[in-house]
């Protein structure tokens, strides 16, 4: 039986409660699977804040630096909004400590939720698409200034930067459709133009038989609502990506389905659902796991390479969505627990399904 270290983050908001969701499914994966889990959980954001002044400690950088993989549920709220540090600080301090340059969020369309699309089934039926986010990059990083009454955040990205976001997502690209869609604002910013440059040499170069298409970020937007389908793989940087990526994460119902996966050149990686905090209804059993419990499965696939065990997460999350369970994101009333012992208890039943090809990574 194999051991792996896993670090918990459960954050702040519904964090804690997603985390126990994931935590409680890959527990049920290593009963199944027979691998043993150890949990380190640590703290991060607004907690950390609150228990020891910082978003982010040693000890948590630590922990994960030493793990097999990361998890994080949420960090951020009201309460620390106007306080010197803010939680937010905390996981971008982490994602830069441990190099994860690369943000992948799929997103995909269950059958049974088309409905709960806030568009028509025509539009989101078949929508397959996967953003693949700089991470370490650009206005999150960059100097910040304030003034009496100004301010300014700088954004730089170098070439090295660019070219290894930009291998990631054409690698992936020849696993699915081939096609790669890289968004910038190359009609007004320099850091675009250079970003598009270094992606033309990237495919020209080494990746030629992968449709690539530019396109602006103010378009793409649009686009994401008029024609999603058309999408395969989004490249772009850190700030589109994140707004972008809720965006896209909506069109599937939910942004409660939604997982996310940040990965490094050899770091553990670190997996975390796409939706925040969420402080109004945090404590309350109410949200969602699914996009919790989905990152798990990006975890087992991309951090701990248990494709069959990251194939069962999936399989598991819909049969259980395809039986009708909700929760109230989705206009159901099944608690976030319930949901959770639902998709453990399937996960626990399933048989193993080799049949799925696995995105390049690495
Ligand atoms: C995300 C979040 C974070 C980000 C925040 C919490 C710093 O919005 O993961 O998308 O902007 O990256
Ligand atoms: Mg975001």
């Amino acid at each position: 039986m194999k051991t792996y270290t896993i670090a918990l983050l459960p954050g702040d908001g519904v964090g804690p409660e997603v985390t126990r969701a994931a935590a409680e499914v890959l527990q049920a994966v290593g009963e199944r699977f027979d691998h043993r889990f150890v949990f380190d959980t640590q703290l991060i954001g607004g907690s950390a804040i609150d228990a020891v002044g910082e978003p982010l400690t040693q000890e948590t950088l630590v922990a994960c630096r030493q793990a097999s993989a990361v998890f994080l549920g949420a960090v951020g709220g009201p309460k620390w909004e106007r306080g010197p540090r803010r939680p937010e600080q905390g996981l971008l301090e982490l994602r830069k400590a441990l190099g994860l340059f690369a943000n992948i969020r799929p997103v995909r369309i269950y059958d049974a939720l088309i409905d709960c699309s806030p568009l028509r089934r025509g539009i989101v039926a078949d929508v397959d698409l996967v953003v693949f986010r700089e991470l370490t990059g650009g206005l999150y990083f960059g100097e910040r200034h304030r003034s009496a009454d100004a301010a300014s955040d700088q954004c730089v990205y170098a070439v090295t930067e660019v070219e290894r976001i930009a291998r990631a997502a054409f690698a992936a690209a020849r696993t699915r459709r081939g096609k790669v869609t890289s968004v910038d604002k190359a009609n007004v910013l320099e850091t675009s133009r250079l970003w598009r440059e270094v992606v033309t040499r990237v495919h020209a170069e080494e990746f030629p038989d992968v449709r690539l298409e530019h396109a602006l970020v103010d378009s793409t937007a649009m686009q994401l609502i008029r024609q999603p389908r058309s999408y395969d793989i989004i490249l772009t940087e850190n700030m589109f990506g994140d707004i972008l990526s809720d965006e896209a994460s909506v069109l599937g119902g939910s942004i409660g389905l939604a997982p996310s996966a940040s990965l490094g050149a050899k770091a553990p990686g670190l997996f975390e659902p796409v939706h925040g905090s969420a402080p109004d209804i945090a404590g309350r059993d109410i949200c969602n796991p699914v996009g919790a419990i989905l990152s798990a499965a990006l975890l087992l696939r991309y951090g701990l390479r248990l494709l069959d065990e990251a194939n069962a997460v999936e399989a598991a999350v819909e049969r259980v969505i395809d039986r009708g369970a909700r929760t109230s994101d989705l206009g159901g009333d099944l608690g976030c627990r319930a949901m959770a012992e639902l998709i453990a208890d399937e996960v626990a039943k399933s048989v193993t399904d080799t049949h799925h090809v696995q995105m390049h990574w690495g």
